[in-house]
């Protein structure tokens, strides 16, 4: 059989795509190992809740929007919370009035799924890709069934959309992979209750840096710095709720609630380049990771799906390869952007070992308290800079 684009992966960025290439005409087919269901409401699929401005757009404008637009939050600002008092970032007022939306990245994927699927789109689901022969020139997909056969897609453009474990990656002949490991870990938790805010609170204390976040208004997510060493069972519910309430400082109050999900995210970065080679492309987790704080994962994929989608485009419906040929140039600007705002984010908030570390990083948060340039900064990325939502 054959195709025209080849997807694998069925996350943000393969969806994003192969919805946006379906409705320009260009036949896609998806290939997923994992089932629906799976994707859908595996508790271990929990991922960030954190929308950009221009994501939001985007999927609004894609036609993958309207569930997220009736049940998302919109959120004005965030709070910084340290030395026992809240500093709240006013989005609009220090970014052109923009916002950001709060909605589970796993309810975006079910949207997705459920959009593309009827409208025509296919994604098999359970078929896991073994590998891709001819990547620079002809990419052939290969990939085993549900049933333990193996097949073969002809396709005329191949796509790794396979997330942070990515088994596509090595497919780039002398690529570089950029890598960092931070010296943290996330464990964090879905509880039902009220959340800590009616916005998120970024939380920095001398016993670590908290997050408290929501997925509802009756649905609190809620984060912990811990060593990248600590194991799950050390921490039991009361433990959990005390060491928040602690690192929030009565700033706030947690109310503890029946837990859905705990877990544990250790904190990396990583960048491949190029993010292509020949007809064969990498976008979103496949192509760079980054550390949580922040919430830009999600957001890099749609802005790399996006890309790839422009460059398709001039490919398919005016015969242009330039744009394909610059893709790797054209998303490494977000990239790096992203990268350094989680970095930048990552530093500033989470208690370092080294005293000068810590030194710098309270004199920065101190003066970001008080300086409308500083906290400009921090909001006009984290409402994004690069998803502008127009193509
Ligand atoms: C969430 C995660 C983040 O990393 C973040 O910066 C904000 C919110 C979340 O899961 O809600």
């Amino acid at each position: 059989r054959r195709v025209q684009v080849g997807i694998v992966g069925a996350g943000p960025a393969g969806l994003l795509l192969a919805h946006l290439l379906h409705r320009i005409g260009v036949e896609t087919l998806v290939l997923e190992a994992k089932s629906r269901a799976y994707l859908e409401t595996s508790p271990h699929r929990i991922r960030a809740g954190v929308l950009e401005w221009g994501t939001k757009e985007i999927l609004l404008a894609a036609g993958l929007g309207e569930r997220m637009e009736r049940e998302g939050l919109e959120h004005r600002g965030v709070y910084l919370a340290f030395d026992g008092a809240l500093h709240r970032v006013d989005f609009p007022t220090l970014a052109g009035g923009r916002s950001i939306w709060v909605y589970g990245q796993q309810y975006a994927v079910r949207d997705m799924i459920r959009l593309h699927l009827e409208r025509g789109g296919e994604i098999l689901f359970e078929h896991e890709v073994l590998g891709v022969e001819e990547p620079e020139r002809n990419p052939v997909l290969v990939y085993r069934t549900p049933e333990g056969r193996t097949e073969r897609v002809q396709t005329e453009f191949a796509v790794g959309a396979d997330g942070s474990h990515s088994a596509l990656r090595g497919l780039i002949p002398g690529a570089r992979v950029h890598r960092r490991t931070y010296p943290f870990a996330w464990l964090g938790i879905l509880a039902e209750t009220r959340p800590a805010a009616e916005e998120l609170i970024y939380a920095s204390h001398p016993r670590g840096f908290a997050l408290f976040s929501m997925r509802s208004p009756t649905l609190a997510r809620n984060y912990l710095q811990v060593g990248p060493e600590e194991r799950l069972e050390d921490w039991p519910e009361a433990r959990i709720w005390e060491e928040l309430a602690l690192r929030l400082d009565g700033v706030a109050e947690v109310r503890p609630g029946p837990l859905l999900e705990k877990s544990l995210t250790p904190m990396r970065a990583l960048v491949v380049e190029p993010m292509q080679h020949g007809r064969f492309f990498l976008i979103g987790d496949a192509a760079h990771v980054v550390p949580p704080t922040g919430a830009k994962g999600m957001n890099m994929a749609v802005a790399d799906a996006v890309a790839l989608f422009r460059a398709l485009r001039a490919f398919y419906l005016e015969k242009d390869p330039t744009f394909l040929g610059s893709f790797t140039e054209e998303a490494l600007r977000h990239v790096w952007q992203a990268e350094f705002f989680s970095y930048w984010m990552t530093t500033l908030l989470h208690t370092h070992e080294d005293p000068f570390a810590e030194g710098l990083r309270l004199a920065q948060l101190r003066h970001l308290g008080e300086s409308p340039h500083l906290l400009s900064f921090l909001a006009e990325n984290y409402v994004g800079l690069h998803t502008t939502g127009r193509w």
